[in-house]
């Protein structure tokens, strides 16, 4: 018989609007914005991993380089009894430090926490058969919505937080969140940190506006998910995906800008939005870091590099972090 895992769901410890407040309040505004978590309902997930496979998104083939290059040393090093993982995906990468674990004779407890219910239920299970030893425990939430009903488990946790999501937060939210995953960490817990790196704009540009449209299809698809959810009428022939770097800001900025004059209707809001032709919603922001500034925004939040792992370009991070104010612990590597 086939096992399959049961997922727990993660309580809100804040206020957190829903698909409608956010919605709402993101449209009404200018410029007009909308959260990136909702591209991730099953085809958003499904359109990402396809994303991560193009030949120009080279984030994904980076990280894992790093990951299977430093995964034992890592997990030397933390010897963890719970990976918890924020944004979890697909969980593919992870595999480099889940494969590590018995070869360093640990075998600890998985939890991949995500918003999409539908990846973290695939993910769970392919684990699972994959690696019969390992204990899966999937957490379904917002990390947005606040960490104060997060227990982390074991004595020793590595919280894994890949991809170089982070870059999706702007600088005081950036800060926030992990900020509240430094409260959550005990003195012996370390965050495993993904980050992608300030590099020329040709090489960024090209990553978020890939030769086969999925990009383009990824963005759209937060159009679906109102469309669906909120009985909105976006036609999605009329907006067009534009991705583009902010040299200034060190981020590329997305939008969906529509390509008509047109009037938008959200049923379930009683809400009907203009757009003239040219008129974009930012979806999502993608920040690149320089090692300072990532020194900077953990240091902001209370936590120090012990380890700092990059590609020979310098072209992605992986940063080993932990809580201040232990000045005892020993630094992995320079
Ligand atoms: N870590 C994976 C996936 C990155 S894509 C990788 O490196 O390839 C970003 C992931 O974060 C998606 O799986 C998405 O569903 C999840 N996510 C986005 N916003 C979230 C939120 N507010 N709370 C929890 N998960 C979120
Ligand atoms: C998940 N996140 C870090 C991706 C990124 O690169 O900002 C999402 C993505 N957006 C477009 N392509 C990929």
């Amino acid at each position: 018989m086939i096992q399959s895992l049961s997922r727990r769901t993660l309580a809100p410890s804040k206020p957190v609007g829903t698909l409608a407040d956010d919605v709402r309040e993101g449209l009404l505004k200018q410029p007009m914005t909308l959260p990136p978590k909702y591209f991730y309902d099953a085809v958003g997930s499904q359109l990402f991993d396809a994303i991560c496979a193009t030949p120009e998104y080279y984030l994904t083939r980076h990280e894992s380089a790093l990951l299977a290059r430093h995964a034992d040393a890592i997990i030397q090093h933390v010897r963890p009894d719970c990976l918890i993982e924020f944004g979890s995906g697909v969980s593919r990468k992870t595999r480099y430090l889940l494969d590590a674990c018995p070869r360093a004779e640990y075998s600890p407890l998985y939890v991949p926490f995500d918003v999409c219910a539908d990846v973290i239920d695939t993910a769970g299970n392919e684990l699972m058969r994959h690696y019969p030893w390992l204990k899966v425990l999937p957490l379904v939430g917002d990390y947005g919505a606040g960490l104060g009903n997060l227990a982390l488990g074991g004595s020793r946790a590595l919280i894994v937080f890949l991809g170089s999501t982070l870059g999706n937060f702007d600088d005081e939210s950036g800060i926030e969140f992990l900020h509240e995953i430094r409260h959550t960490m005990r003195a012996h817990d370390y965050l495993l940190l993904g980050a992608d790196r300030v590099k020329e704009p040709a090489m960024l540009h090209a990553a978020y506006n890939d030769a086969a449209g999925l990009t383009a299809q990824f963005n759209l698809n937060v159009l679906e998910v109102m469309n669906r959810e909120l009985n909105a009428n976006f036609n999605l022939q009329t907006f067009r995906h534009y991705a583009c770097y902010n040299v200034h800001a060190a981020q590329i900025e997305m939008y969906l800008a529509s390509a008509v004059n047109q009037e938008v209707a959200i049923a379930d809001l009683d809400l009907e939005i203009k757009f003239a032709r040219g008129d974009a919603i930012l979806t999502e922001i993608s920040r690149k870091f320089t090692l300072p500034s990532l020194d900077n925004l953990l240091q902001r939040a209370g936590l120090s590099r012990v380890a700092h792992f990059a590609t020979p370009d310098d072209a992605y991070s992986l940063v080993l972090a932990r809580p201040d104010h232990h000045p005892g612990f020993p630094r992995l590597v320079k």
